[in-house]
């Protein structure tokens, strides 16, 4: 078995960006910082440029290339002028770059082989009197460099290229996981990558730092780390208690048996049709999925959507008796279809339901239930059952399939777009059925049925 300091030797090696690689990205940015200045001075507007991020600070993974460039504007500049001033910095920097919407719209294009952001933001004076998201971004670049040498960027990479390697990387709203910057911070608050997953692996969450003592509020996520350019924000607030739990498993899994895999796991080969058909059958559960067109929005939209109205259709599923073993919402990589994936313990319920009254003793909505249900001739009872009045009724769905169909689900919280996509037609799936969309979510089907932490 290789030691920690093998197998960390290796990752060390394979995420270090060559000399010629950070030479040619520092030529690239640049040349960019260049044509922005030129542009700004072309406009007459006062403005500086400065460039943010991992390749700011030499902490990006090799190959991982992407340079973001921040054009930074007077705080009294109206937010209209930003954005078309920005834009047309961010066009004149990158010609054949397209436009894309964060808070603000900005430029995303390709320059000598790198993928530029070019960004405006406020100039303003601290963290905490932002005008929008990204007007932090200067000062956690500032607060790093300060804070980081070649050793402890070393460990930031060699983290961030562990995150990647056991899927809690990113904080966009599917991953829900560790951001660059955080990733920066933990290293930096614990001095460095082993003692950070040394105590990692004996966190009990909620974990909390609080690096710059700003004392500030509490907040109720598993894990807290107060921004020490904002005292107002928690820089892990997106971060999902799976993730944190994922990175204590895998911390663990580390250090007892370190291995490359970890950091570089082999692709993961997706079950054929046969097996994935073969497997929802050993289950004797009902998987059944909704499939429909997925709305045309961006994966920050799409996935918290999704997820809203698996958990609302559960909650409806739930709520009528079916009991939902587990669920799951998916979209294939080319974005064409969507699914919403329930396996259901059972999909027929008696045509009665048990139904609790009040407590006799209760009188007054003990004799209000009694008489509503007394002479109903599709009820059994009311009848006692220890200190209750209890009645026997019709189910209003016995067919959970039926359920699922039916105009029904459009009763519980949906997301918005995804309701409207539901509303335009779906397809109800249903075991063999499901199977048979392997050649388009193969991959995420395997990871249902074949579960890891
Ligand atoms: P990036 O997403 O490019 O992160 O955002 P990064 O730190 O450069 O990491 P990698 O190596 O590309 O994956 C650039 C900067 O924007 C701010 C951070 O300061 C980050 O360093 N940012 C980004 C946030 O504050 N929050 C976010 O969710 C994303
Ligand atoms: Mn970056």
């Amino acid at each position: 078995m290789p030691s920690l300091e093998d197998v960390l030797e290796t990752v060390n090696e394979r995420v270090t960006p060559s000399a010629d690689e950070r030479q040619r990205l520092t030529a690239a940015a640049e040349r960019l910082t260049s044509r922005a200045e030129a542009a700004i001075a072309d406009r007459g507007v006062e403005a500086d440029v400065l460039q943010v991020g991992s390749t700011a600070r030499g902490t990006w993974l090799a190959g991982d290339r992407d340079i973001d460039i921040f054009v930074r504007f007077d705080p009294e500049l109206p937010r209209e002028k930003l954005e078309t001033l920005g834009l047309e910095i961010g066009h004149a920097v990158l010609p054949e770059g397209h436009q894309e919407y964060a808070e603000h719209p900005y430029v995303k294009g390709n320059f000598e082989g790198f993928d530029v952001d070019c960004v405006p933001c406020y100039g303003v004076e601290s963290a905490s009197k932002i005008r929008s998201a990204v007007d932090r971004t200067p000062f956690h670049t500032q607060y790093l460099e300060a804070r980081i040498d070649d050793d402890l960027a070393s460990d930031i990479r060699m983290f961030k290229r562990f995150l990647k390697g056991i899927g809690a990387y990113g904080s966009n709203l599917k991953t829900r996981g560790f951001s660059g910057y955080l990733a920066e911070l933990l290293v930096v608050e614990y001095s460095g990558l082993e003692s950070l997953l040394k105590a990692a692996a004996n966190w009990h969450p909620p974990v909390e730092f609080d690096p710059e003592d700003h004392g500030t509020a509490s907040f109720n996520d598993p894990l807290v780390v107060i921004d020490p350019t904002d005292p107002e924000r928690n820089v892990a607030a997106v971060c999902a208690a799976d993730n944190v739990a994922r990175l204590q498993h895998y911390a663990r899994e580390l250090l007892d048996e370190p291995t490359l895999s970890l950091f570089f796991p082999p692709d993961c080969e997706p079950l054929e049709v046969a097996e994935i058909r073969e497997r929802l059958a050993t289950r004797e559960t009902t998987a059944v999925a909704l499939v429909f067109e997925p709305p045309d929005i961006v994966d920050d939209q799409l996935y918290p959507q999704l997820e809203k109205s698996r958990i609302g259709i559960q909650s409806g599923l739930e709520g009528h008796g079916f009991a939902v073993f587990r669920s799951e919402s998916i979209v294939d990589p080319d974005n064409d279809i969507a699914v919403l994936l329930f396996e259901l313990a059972t999909t027929r319920l008696p045509a009665v339901e048990h139904h609790e009254g009040p407590p006799v003793a209760v009188r007054e909505h003990a004799t209000g239930f009694y008489k509503a249900y007394a002479d109903r001739e599709d009820c059994v009872g009311p009848f006692i059952d220890g200190e209750r009045y209890v009645v026997e009724r019709p189910r209003e769905w016995t067919d959970g399939l039926e359920y699922l169909a039916s105009e029904a689900i459009f009763d519980v919280g949906l997301g918005a777009r995804i309701e409207a996509s539901l509303k335009n037609g779906y397809e109800l799936r249903i075991n063999d059925e499901i199977a048979e969309l392997t050649d388009k979510i193969g991959t995420e089907l395997t990871a249902y049925l074949k579960p890891e932490p």
